[in-house]
């Protein structure tokens, strides 16, 4: 009799029909006349029944977890009391393993768990993918991206591809990854925002997933070497447009996401208590926060000149209250996100802080410190997911803006252009898809949350 090939999604159309699936081995009960598997397909999980003569052969008695099989029979709804996977299990009638795996004395089904050594996982990530959690995550992770595409088409935005070898820096060279290109020096892209803003002139307002790689030897919960970085940009806007658009962007992917039935489970399952965050979100000013930090007792390592902790008598890191001019580390920011429990915008950070790139603020009277508009969004559990600003629009100001920093203007002259041949105020953002994935489904770090995470000294698989 013939046999529908189907993936396990498609199989709840095909109830009265005999099928064809091919999977691996998810789960194995063998009890005396009958066995139970579990087959997992990448599309959902389908339990089995073998019985009779099919579950008395060689194979079945010697089957292991993680092999890959073909079943072949009807599908038949689980008896009352019973759950299955679809609410139905295949009562098979001809089976056979296409590819054995080795079993109960192997790393993976034996030794490799959730509880396992971190670098036992990292280095068998190949096979920990094929957990229900990863290959959960890693699902949303399709879905959101998919989000994010609608979420920004619907505001008008298209889509570009710029380059990843690189000769110019955008958020400072000391995070630069260097190579050799035919002789000439150059690096991985650390943000494509200097490309998107030469499209705006062409495309109008664009967007981009790329990677974008940063040497940081951070070894943290939230950094990566390389991570998918979401970037856009937009013309003739102003700074507070610019906060309700990323506001706008984040509540509507969100909202996708819950209305779509498949990644609303899958955001379920990895996170049962997540609500969409309240609108509008609390925007607090650079000043406010550091006033914030110091009512709340929040404090930071006191550093000397070359950036070293001061340590007092008996070793202890010295802390110190805030001022303004002072970055906000990351431990501060942490703090500071769960105490408030919402997505908070901070803005207006100094501009010594900051890339070259930002427009500053009008300077108010007796204020020695120039700010910029400039906004990070901080998350609950994970803190900045989004950093953005306005940027320079006047040709002179950039200008000055690379003498500042040092930068050899020559190798930006296609940057710069932009400013000459009819400029226009705007700005843009990039958000760190791990990031926002690590605050949606509620993971412990961004390494969760990509496919081959990359940090220092890691780049295998
Ligand atoms: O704040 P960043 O450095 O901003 C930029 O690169 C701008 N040029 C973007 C723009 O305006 N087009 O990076 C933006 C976001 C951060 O908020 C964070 O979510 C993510 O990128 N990110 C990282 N994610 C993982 N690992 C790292 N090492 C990251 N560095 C930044
Ligand atoms: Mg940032």
């Amino acid at each position: 009799i013939k046999a529908k090939k189907a993936k396990i999604s498609q199989l709840t159309e095909l109830r009265s029909q005999r099928v064809r699936v091919f999977g691996w081995v998810h789960r194995l009960r063998q009890q005396k006349d009958i066995i139970f598997l579990v087959v997992r397909d990448g599309t959902g999980y389908l339990q089995t029944v073998l019985s009779g003569r099919v579950a008395q052969t060689y194979q079945a008695l010697t089957l292991t977890l993680e092999s890959s099989v073909e079943v072949v029979g009807t599908l038949q709804a689980v008896p009352e009391g019973k759950t299955a996977p679809g609410g139905h299990e295949l009562i098979v009638d001809y089976w056979q393993v296409v590819g054995a795996a080795p079993g109960a004395e192997d790393a993976f089904t034996n030794r490799l768990n959730e509880k396992s050594d971190p670098s036992i996982q990292a280095d068998l990530r190949h096979l920990v993918l094929r957990g229900e959690t990863a290959s959960s995550v890693l699902r949303l992770r399709a879905f959101l991206l998919t989000a994010f595409r609608d979420a920004l088409t619907s505001h008008s935005l298209i889509e570009v591809t710029p380059p990843c070898l690189v000769q110019t820096q955008v958020e400072g060279g000391a995070t630069l990854f260097k190579f050799d290109y035919y002789g000439q020096p150059a690096f991985l892209t650390q943000s494509s925002q200097l490309y998107l803003e030469t499209c705006l002139p062409s495309l109008g307002d664009v967007f981009c997933v790329q990677e974008s790689f940063r040497a940081e030897n951070s070894h943290t919960r939230r950094h990566l070497s390389e991570y998918t970085h979401l970037e856009a940009e937009l013309a003739f806007i102003t700074f507070s447009d610019l906060m309700d658009h990323i506001e706008d962007i984040i509540c509507k992917t969100v909202d996708l996401l819950l209305a779509n039935p498949i990644s609303a489970a899958l955001v379920k399952q990895l996170n049962p208590s997540f609500e969409p965050p309240a609108r509008p979100f609390l925007r607090i000013s650079y000043v406010d926060a550091i006033k914030w930090l110091n009512e709340h007792g929040i404090k930071r390592p006191e550093e000397d000149a070359e950036g070293n902790a001061v340590k007092d008598e008996s070793g202890q890191t010295k802390m110190v209250e805030h001022a303004v001019g002072d970055d906000i580390a990351e431990a501060a920011e942490r703090q500071m996100t769960d105490i408030i429990g919402t997505p908070v915008f901070l803005y207006g950070f100094p501009a010594e802080l900051k890339a070259f790139y930002m427009k500053k603020m009008p300077g108010k009277d007796g204020e020695k410190t120039v700010f910029t508009e400039s906004c990070d969004l901080l998350m609950p559990n994970v803190g900045e997911i989004v950093g953005g600003s306005m940027r320079i629009a006047d040709m002179e100001e950039l200008i000055a803006a690379y003498k500042r920093e040092g930068i050899d203007p020559e190798p930006y002259y296609w940057f710069t252009d932009q400013r000459k041949y009819g400029t226009c105020e705007h700005g843009g953002y990039g958000l760190g898809v791990e990031r926002f994935l690590a605050w949606l489904a509620n993971r412990f770090t961004v390494r969760e949350c990509s496919l081959y995470p990359r940090w220092p000294g890691r780049a295998t698989p």
